[in-house]
């Protein structure tokens, strides 16, 4: 054959293979094309397979114009393949496109119980007055619930409080003073503690009560603590309590009964013009309590005291039933 005729071939067969990949629309098909075209069976291969039908003066142009085409063709895929990508990104970037300057979407997030909150106020006011912060168990041994604080058994006091039982003598606390016989046994005077905790009261629950409810205990005792330093301690702590709600706190201490402490006395607040509340019971350690917890007769002397955290999140937040915060209605607890 004609070397002309083969070139005439080559040529109708580049032109066909530059219409292809200019349709191309997409990288699958332009891979196609050049498997078509350049792949070791392609046509431009297939080709080469007449090189002897063609006279031996002519083979080397032949081969030049078959290499020839074969640059060009891959030459054009590869710029066809570029302009592609490039297409590709642009609309992927932008399909993706963020605008920073749209509004966020605002996620719920969840916040701290309203108890939490104020155990926490609690804490702080304590700590920045040197209290240090101590947990005890919830459940607790009958000895250090009772014993240790001066109830003896068969006491009255003890009905007072009405005692989730356990095997084995153990209890379920109903108050934190335990910690007060616990951490003296361990701890050497001069101390400054206060136990926040959850306590159990096997009773009826009502606007006011709670079968579980939290307290924070405080004991400081030193050679010379007073009955002062804890009226001091008092007014310092409701007056930064309260700092927050703007209103008149008026502090007033009464004697009480409590047999871990001697003399024994409730503290009262009244906020604005509102009634006077009890919130606290509180008084001098008694001699008993600290002769339990080891301590020589006569030389230590300190106060003791109970809050309520319910209480005292009840006037804090102004809520009037108790059993709200333990409701899990979210009516509630978004309010905080
Ligand atoms: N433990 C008492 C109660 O649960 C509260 C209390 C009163 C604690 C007087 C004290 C205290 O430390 O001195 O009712």
């Amino acid at each position: 054959m004609a070397i002309e005729n083969f070139e005439e071939k080559v040529n109708i067969l580049e032109k066909e293979s530059k219409e292809a990949i200019q349709e191309a629309s997409d990288l699958a098909r332009l891979e196609n094309i050049r498997i078509k075209y350049l792949g070791r069976k392609g046509v431009l291969n297939e080709l080469v397979k007449e090189l002897p039908d063609i006279r031996e003066g002519s083979r080397a142009r032949f081969g030049h114009s078959i290499n020839f085409a074969k640059d060009n063709l891959e030459r054009l895929i590869d710029e066809k393949s570029q302009e592609l990508k490039n297409e590709f990104i642009a609309e992927k970037l932008e399909k993706e496109k963020i605008d920073i300057t749209m509004p966020g979407k605002i996620f719920a997030l969840g916040h701290l119980h309203p108890l939490t909150k104020v155990e926490r106020r609690i804490e702080d006011i304590f700590q920045s007055m040197g209290f240090e912060i101590v947990f005890g168990s919830e459940i607790e041994s009958e000895y250090y619930n009772f014993d240790a604080l001066n109830i003896p058994k068969n006491h009255p006091a003890r009905d007072l409080q009405d005692t989730f039982w356990l095997r084995r003598g153990l209890l379920l606390r109903t108050h934190t003073s335990p910690m007060q016989a616990r951490y003296m046994e361990k701890n050497n005077p001069p101390l400054r503690i206060i136990v926040p905790g959850r306590v159990f009261r096997h009773e009826a629950t009502d606007a006011s009560h709670e079968i579980q409810f939290h307290q924070v205990e405080g004991l400081m005792v030193g050679e010379d603590v007073s009955l002062a330093n804890l009226k001091a301690v008092f007014e310092e702590f409701f007056k930064k309590f309260f700092s927050t709600r703007g209103k008149k706190i008026e502090v007033r201490f009464r004697p009480g009964y409590f047999p871990f402490v001697e003399p024994g006395m409730e503290i009262d607040i009244k906020i604005a013009s509102s009634k006077w509340l009890e919130v606290v019971g509180a008084g001098m350690v008694h001699r008993k309590v600290f002769k339990s917890a080891g301590y020589a007769p006569g030389k230590q002397q300190g106060f003791a005291f109970g809050l309520g955290l319910e209480r005292l999140a009840m006037l804090y937040y102004g809520i009037n039933d108790i059993r709200l915060f333990y409701s899990s209605d979210f009516r509630f607890l978004k309010q905080f």
